[in-house]
């Protein structure tokens, strides 16, 4: 046998741990990549979440509008109307509006914040001092002072909002609801 055949056995020994370097780096990678993988998965979702939550929220989503003094209420005689300002988000653009609701008394007596959208094709309803009632110019539908339905097309008496007193202010949420059924519905 000639010497450069042969080879002593710690050249072996040396030559198979040479081979199976690589595969452990790779190995070593591989849970390395993975993990990393992993994390940046669990470190986006927040991220995502608060991407697409425009996306998947009610778009007639609002917070409270002021609509004055709460004291300035306490003694009404009959409904008046209050325009409130109104943000409204729809996917990521905002939007401001002013909305027209109007402050009366229901049957117990107390301060309630009436939508001035007729429940029956959207119209905007009004109050008339002389007939103290409200009506609807476009059917015809009449609704008592409280905003229970009178007469008319209309399906239902006009929508209460809710309302809160913060500090010395009524608030309310404007929200807007489905038109032509019996019973208030919130629009999505
Ligand atoms: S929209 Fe009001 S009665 Fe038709």
């Amino acid at each position: 046998m000639s010497d450069e055949t042969r080879q002593p056995a710690g050249g072996i020994a040396d030559a198979k741990e040479s081979a199976k370097a690589p595969e452990r780096r790779t190995f070593l990678g591989a849970i390395i990549g993975g993990g990393m993988t992993i994390f940046g998965i669990l470190a986006a979702i927040p991220l995502v979440r608060f991407a697409l939550y425009p996306l998947y929220a009610k778009a007639a989503e609002s917070g409270w509008s002021d609509v004055g003094p709460a004291d300035s209420f306490a003694s009404l005689s009959e409904p008046v109307q209050k325009l409130v300002t109104v943000e409204q988000r729809d996917g990521w653009r905002v939007s401001v509006a002013q909305r027209p609701v109007y402050v009366t008394k229901d049957k117990q007596g107390n301060v309630e914040v009436l939508s001035a959208i007729c429940p029956h094709l959207g119209c905007q309803v009004i109050w008339s001092a002389d007939k103290q009632d409200f009506y609807c110019p476009c059917h015809g539908s009449l609704f008592a002072a409280d905003g229970s339905r009178i007469s008319g097309p209309t399906p239902r008496g006009m929508d209460s909002l809710s309302t809160t007193v913060e500090g010395c202010q009524l608030k309310v949420r404007y929200e807007y609801f489905r038109q032509l059924l019996p019973n208030k519905e919130v629009a999505d």
